[in-house]
Formats: structure tokens, sequence, C-alpha cells
């Protein structure tokens, strides 16, 4: 396995370019499946994810091709049933249920199964897909989803922790292609599901209110194909910008959307931290000393749960107490044992974690655990004194695209080495 060998204290300094935004990305190309046609999708970011989501299409027959960031995705023909030795792998690929349904009016598909950071249970995908008319079976790990037809209905996505963005996106999938109008209140506003309803419209379906807490679909025959260039990675583009006050550095994000980032740039503005829009390119760099902030994890346009661990790694700096409550996953704190053997000190207090900053940090082995726990990682192994190794970083390449080469064009002391 690999690790990162990073020396800290360098001052990020230049220009990196933000890569297509993963969580975009993926329900994207499932959407390709509603059609017969090819797509082509641009602007993909080249990580495990995405090969590993254009792997699970072939295997349910599309005819996928990935190069240089670009995607061409043709599902002729297509069988409906994707098997769990795939789909386990990443929870993710759980958005092929939508359109599986929508085309083929059935879809077998293995349950996600939890992962580290919480349960991630489907109950609202199911609640949504039921609601348009599909009987819902789980059985032996399984789920099926099968309907004679598919009509459109007003139905609620709201759950424990508000919208869910996978599940609003597997229901407009499917509703694209239900008979009538079907609304879906509580849904997710995240940029990506905007993305996606862009996608979709491209492909001739009939969309309104994405990005708002209401989203119309009135169903239509058919889907043709369609051209898309994703979004930018809004949680790539907060990772560098917390990155670049970390240590005391000063950086552009290329190609970084400001309104996607509104949250993140109001609390880095809170910590002191100066974030200015040239066009599309944000830049960054701290105005001094940094200062504690609260931060609160809520869906879209609350402070992006993605970005917690990174936040939480640039305020162990920070003099003073700040409080982060995770309000979106159960188990989101993977990064506070690590983050404390670089000398952070942090107490967690239910879905508070209380982090005491300002002592600086120092270099030390650690363990990645999930994708932002990792990035908070590296953020924190480059502010720290000394040498950290981050092991495990496979995490890491599941949604960070050369993650290592960008840093190290920003001055970074970082390579990556096999675990010893
Ligand atoms: C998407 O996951 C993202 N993944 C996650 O990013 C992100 O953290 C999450 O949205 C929240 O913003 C992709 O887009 C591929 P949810 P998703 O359904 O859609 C509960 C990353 O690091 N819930 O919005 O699976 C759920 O337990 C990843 O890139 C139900 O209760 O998340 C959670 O507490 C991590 N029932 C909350 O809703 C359901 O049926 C939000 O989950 C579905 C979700």
């Amino acid at each position: 396995m690999e690790s990162f060998l990073i020396k800290g204290g360098v001052p990020l300094h230049g220009e990196v370019e933000i890569s297509g935004s993963k969580n975009a990305a993926l329900p994207i190309m499932a959407a390709t499946l509603l059609t017969d046609e090819p797509c082509i999708i641009r602007h993909v970011p080249d990580l495990s994810d995405t090969r590993f989501m254009a792997q699970i299409l072939a295997s349910l027959g599309a005819e996928v091709k990935f190069r240089n960031g670009t995607l061409t995705i043709r599902a002729r023909k297509l069988k409906g049933y994707a098997d769990y030795k795939l789909v386990r792998k990443m929870r993710g690929s759980i958005c092929i249920m939508g359109p599986l349904l929508g085309r083929l009016r059935q879809a077998r598909v293995s349950l996600p199964g939890g992962c580290i950071i919480g349960a991630r249970p489907i109950n609202l995908h199911l609640k949504g897909f039921a609601a348009l008319g599909a009987k819902i079976k789980i059985e032996g790990g399984y789920v099926d989803a099968t309907a004679k037809k598919l009509a459109g209905t007003t139905m609620f996505l709201g759950g424990r922790a508000g919208s869910t963005v996978l599940g609003t996106a597997n229901v407009m999938m499917t509703a694209t292609l239900a008979d009538g109008v079907t609304v879906i209140e509580s849904a997710a506003c995240e940029p990506e599901v905007v993305d996606l309803a862009a996608f979709l419209k491209a492909m001739g379906a009939k969309i309104s209110g994405a990005g708002s807490p209401t989203i119309t679909i009135t169903g239509v025959k058919k889907l043709h194909s369609a051209e898309h260039e994703v979004i930018p990675d809004r949680i790539e583009a907060a990772t560098f910008a917390i990155a670049a006050a970390a240590t005391d550095g000063e950086i552009t994000l290329k190609n970084a959307r400001a309104d996607h980032l509104r949250a993140v740039i109001d609390k880095l503005t809170e910590a002191n931290v100066s974030v200015k829009r040239h066009g599309d390119d944000l830049m960054v760099r701290r105005k001094g000393r940094l200062k504690s902030v609260d931060v609160t994890t809520l869906p879209h346009s609350g402070f992006p749960t993605d970005v917690q661990a990174q936040m939480m790694a640039l305020l162990t700096l920070a003099p003073g107490i700040s409080i982060i409550t995770e309000r979106i996953f159960e188990a989101r704190f993977m990064h506070v044992s690590e983050l404390a053997r670089l000398g952070a000190d942090i107490e967690i207090e239910g879905p508070s974690a209380i982090v005491k900053g300002g002592k600086p940090l120092s270099g030390a082995p650690v363990m990645a655990s999930d994708l932002r726990a990792s990035a908070a990682l590296v953020i924190a192994g480059l502010a720290a004194q000394g040498t950290t190794q981050v092991n495990r970083i496979y995490h890491l390449d599941r949604g960070y695209e050369q993650m290592d080469v960008k840093l190290r064009k920003l001055g970074a002391r970082i390579k990556r080495v096999e675990e010893k």
C-alpha cells in the first residue's frame, strides 16, 4: 500500500487547477443509462471512484471509453443487475438504481452497506421509487425494484439529517421517464444535483427547480444523447484553500466556483483567511493569526460535511476554542484521533468536537481512514513541523486527482512512497 511522506512547514504558493467534481460526475455517469444513444461527458476527474463507476456501467452492458478526462458512454443494451462485489466497493454506485428503474422498469442492486462515516441507509431512495409505483423487495443483501408502470407523484424526501443528495439524484433520474409530473419536496440543493439536472435537460428531460428544495420533473417517453462538462470540484477547491491557510501560504485556485463555496468562504473569512474572487479563480491567503471559529455541517447551502475534517485540521492551529458540530453523518470524526497523534488537542462531545487550537503540530506517522479524513491529515502534515507519513492513501486517490502532484507544484515537500 502507498503512503504520502510529507516534510511540513512550507507555505504553499502558486496556482492549482481544480478538477471536475467527483460527486457531480458519478450520478451524471449513471444518467447515461437512461438512453441507448451515445453521451459525451467532459472534465471528468481521473479517480479510482470514476474509473470504478466506468467498470460498473460496462458490467451492465454499456460501451465506455475514458480518455484524457472525457468519457464516451453508450448503453445500447443493458442488463438491470449490478453485482455485489462491484457495488459494495463504492457506495456512490447506488445511483445506478434510478436510471435502471427508469429505463428498464426493473433494477437489482446490492445494498451498498455502510461505511466508516455512518450507516448510509437508502430508505429515502426506496421511498421515492415506491412512490413512483415500484415494488421494492430486499432479499439476500440485494434490493429489487420492479414497476409495471411508473407514474409521477408528489413526494417528501427529507430524512433524519435533512435532504439526501444521491436519493434526490436517483429519484429525479427515474422520474424523467415516468408518466406525468413528479414533485420532489425537501430535495437536496447541492450544486452536484443542479449539474445532474443540467445534463438530464440536455438529454431532453423536463426539469425545473433544481437547486431549490422543490424539484418538478415532467416525464418524457425517451431521452437522447447529450454532451456535458462537469462542474469544478468544490470540495477539492475547499481542501486546497484550507491547505494554503494552514501553511500560511498564498495560492490561486484556477477554475473554482465561488458561488458553490459561500459557506466555506464565510467561515474562512471569519477565521482570518482572505478569499478573493478573480473571475473563475479564487485567491486565498492568510491575513495574519488564525482565529478560532465554530462550524456546524448542514445540507447545502450550509457548511458542507465533506469539508468538516479539513476545517478541523486548520482550526487546530487557531489559538482558542473552536467547536465543530457534525449534523449529517453519525461517525465522521475518524480524523480526530489521528490529528491528536500530531499534537492536536480535540475532545469529542456527542456530535461536536471541541478543538483547543494554537499549539504547533509535530509530524508523526498517521493512518488515513476515509476520503476527507485523509485530506485533513495531509493538511495537518503540511503545517506540522517535521515529517508526517500518511498511510493508506488509496482513500485519497478515490476522490482527489493527483493530489501529491498538485501540492508539489505549490511547493510542498510531499512524495508518494510504498508503505514500509
Ligand atoms: C453524497 O452522499 C456525497 N457522495 C457524500 O460525499 C456527501 O458527504 C453526502 O452526499 C452529503 O453531502 C456522493 O455524492 C457520491 P446523503 P449521499 O444521502 O448522497 C441520511 C465524499 O466524501 N440518509 O445526502 O450518500 C444519511 O445517513 C462523500 O465525497 C438517510 O437517512 O449522502 C446521512 O446521514 C462522502 N436515508 C444524510 O442522510 C437515505 O435514504 C445525508 O446523506 C439516504 C440518506
